[in-house]
């Protein structure tokens, strides 16, 4: 049994894929499961911590001692890690969040006109939470974790991602057909802006999610 090192600590973790609805029926989304944040959450309570876990269209159990909050798109999940955040320890968004979301929503569902091109999608870029949250801390020492999945040049491309996030760790994954969407199983590095490099090995989510409460415990003093 792990001694409770997160006790008195309050988490804040996302998880999932955020949807951007087009019309009633049809949405842009990705193929984010959620395990990775739900390991994360399960694993900092059972480390003691208060945990507040912003689910994104996971269709996943609660787990049990968590808070959740359910959201759908990236602005609402926007409000929900802000509202949370405000007195947390740490963040962590292993949400996929989506870049863009189309520009005009149609309250009655989209039909094909006969013989017509259809019309194009029109794209606006969403707010980068991750982004946001690293340059306005709610609170001082607070710790911000990223994830970002790369499919190729994963180290140099994370260590550039970190410094523009402005975050204090980001768990780099190196993604690809077959890997890590949807599977039980995780390898990453997580990069520190202190200049860490932390290899994990390949394994359950848990295990990873282990290592960044280690990091992050380490980050709290
Ligand atoms: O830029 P990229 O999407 O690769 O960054 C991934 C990280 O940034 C994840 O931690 C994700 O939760 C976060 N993110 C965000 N807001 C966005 C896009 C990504 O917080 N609009």
């Amino acid at each position: 049994v792990r001694e409770p090192d997160l006790a008195g600590r309050h988490v804040v973790v996302s998880a999932g894929g955020t949807r951007e609805p087009l019309d009633p029926v049809r949405f842009l989304g990705n193929r984010s499961s959620g395990k990775q944040g739900y390991a994360l959450a399960r694993t900092a309570a059972a480390r003691g911590a208060r945990v507040t876990l912003i689910a994104a269209n996971t269709g996943l159990p609660d787990p049990a001692g968590v808070d959740v909050v359910q959201v759908g798109t990236a602005v609402q999940l926007r409000e929900a890690v802000l509202k949370a955040a405000a007195d947390a320890d740490a963040v962590v968004m292993a949400a996929a969040v989506a870049d863009f979301r189309p520009a005009a929503y149609a309250a009655g569902k989209i039909k094909k006109k006969d013989d017509q091109e259809p019309d194009p999608i029109v794209l606006l870029r969403n707010p980068d939470i991750l982004a946001e949250i690293s340059a306005e801390r709610a609170r001082p020492g607070q710790v911000v974790v990223g994830f970002a999945a790369e499919t190729d040049d994963v180290l140099a491309n994370g260590r550039a991602k970190l410094r523009r996030k402005g975050c204090d760790l980001l768990v780099v994954n190196e993604v690809g057909e077959r890997k890590t969407f949807g599977s039980e199983e995780n390898e990453a590095v997580v990069l520190g802006a202190d200049g860490s490099e932390t290899p994990v090995p390949h394994g359950p989510k848990e295990a990873l999610a282990e290592t960044v409460w280690d990091l992050v415990t380490r980050r709290l003093g």
